[in-house]
């Protein structure tokens, strides 16, 4: 009896070992105020700069995308270690690091050493949603935070804007996340902005695009390679600072800004799904919802791996 209950127990502890798992209510003993902490942070941040909601959804989605949701975005380079910020689709690009280390400091005043960097994330992208009329959901959190970086990893995991279709559906299969996930998680591109170079291309050579929202377009990028690649053009053309389901009436219209934004619509397997989000906002609000949970589930540090960095940039 006693010979079979023990190899039981060991299997069990391996197994919950394994499989641990987030939880909506991770903090409410440990840090109950980490919510009230971080909300008043970005609704200052945001109601200064209406973008910086949008980059810090943005910063979530590298983070995720590269070895999972574990802060490792966040990492400074240092003498003898090189993070993920100079990646190519990074570098120049990411940006909200300022406002991530604003609610750090807030929330090591209220409870030090207890919630992670990756878990701030989390909720920095839910509450920016929210404060920029988007759909809520209760963040899952108990992530820890990773002690490595991968800079090759952020080179080859993270699409670019030049993507097409079969890239997009594959490269967010490999995470774990399905067609429909992708679909609604580029809805995100209703706020925001983008550079010149990285839809140079398409607002020059492609037909698939509205002539007249091409020539806008290119009054502020130039067709030379070597000037005016930073200059910013909004994702949405309509309402870039508010979510809505704008971007796919855009893209219903040919005025996506990214290659990656049209081929969602552009006589391939997802045209439906754009057309729906058309037709019914609350579908794209709860799908939306639903892939960021999902998103926000990739390849995690719990338990007792990582650790809750004291300082978002550095390992402690
Ligand atoms: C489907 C594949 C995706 C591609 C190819 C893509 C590509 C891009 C590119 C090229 C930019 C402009 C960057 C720059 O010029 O500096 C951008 C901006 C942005 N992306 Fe995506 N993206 C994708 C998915 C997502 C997802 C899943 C999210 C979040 C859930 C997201 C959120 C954003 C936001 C909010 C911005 C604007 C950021 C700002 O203004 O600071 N994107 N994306
Ligand atoms: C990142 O951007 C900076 C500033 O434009 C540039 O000097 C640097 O070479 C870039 N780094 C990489 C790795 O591309
Ligand atoms: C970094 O990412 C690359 C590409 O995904 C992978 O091949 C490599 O093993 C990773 N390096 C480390 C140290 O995890
Ligand atoms: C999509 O892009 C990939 C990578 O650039 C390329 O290899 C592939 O041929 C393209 N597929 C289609 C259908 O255009
Ligand atoms: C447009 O396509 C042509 C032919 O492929 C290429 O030489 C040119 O560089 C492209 N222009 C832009 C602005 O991408």
């Amino acid at each position: 009896m006693a010979s079979s209950i023990l190899p039981a127990v060991f299997i069990l502890v391996f197994l919950s070992g394994a499989t641990a798992q987030l939880s909506k209510n991770f903090y409410s003993k440990s840090c109950p105020g980490v919510f009230d902490a971080v909300k008043p942070v970005l609704q200052s941040a945001i109601s200064k700069e209406k973008r910086i909601g949008a980059s810090l959804i943005r910063l979530f989605f590298h983070d995720c995308f590269v070895q999972g949701c574990d802060g490792s975005i966040l990492l400074d380079d240092t003498g003898n270690f090189i993070g993920e910020k100079t990646a190519r689709p990074n570098n120049n690009s990411v940006r909200g690091f300022s406002v991530i280390d604003r609610i750090k400091s807030r929330v090591e005043k209220v409870c030090p050493g207890v919630v992670s960097c990756a878990d701030i994330l989390a909720i920095a992208a839910r509450d920016s949603t929210v404060i920029l009329g988007g759909p809520s959901w209760r963040v899952k959190l108990g992530r820890r935070d990773s002690r490595t970086a991968n800079i090759t990893a952020a080179n080859s995991d993270l699409p670019p804007g030049s993507a097409n279709l079969t890239t997009l559906v594959r490269s967010f299969r490999s995470k774990g996340l399905s067609t429909k996930d992708m679909v609604a998680l580029s809805g995100s591109h209703t706020l925001g902005q983008a550079r010149c170079v990285t839809f140079r291309a398409r607002i020059y050579n492609q037909t698939n695009i509205d002539p007249s929202f091409a020539r806008t377009r290119q009054s502020r990028c130039p067709r030379a390679s070597n000037s005016g690649n930073n200059n910013l053009a909004p994702l949405d053309v309509q309402t870039p600072n508010v979510f809505d389901n704008n971007y796919f009436k855009n893209l219903i219209d040919q005025k996506g800004l990214l290659n990656s934004d049209q081929v969602l619509f552009n006589g391939g397997s997802t045209d439906s799904l754009v057309r729906k989000y058309v037709r019914n906002p609350k579908a794209f609000d709860s799908d939306f919802a639903k892939a960021m949970i999902k998103m926000g589930d990739i390849a995690l540090l719990t338990g007792s791996q990582g650790e809750i960095r004291k300082n978002c940039r550095r390992v402690n």
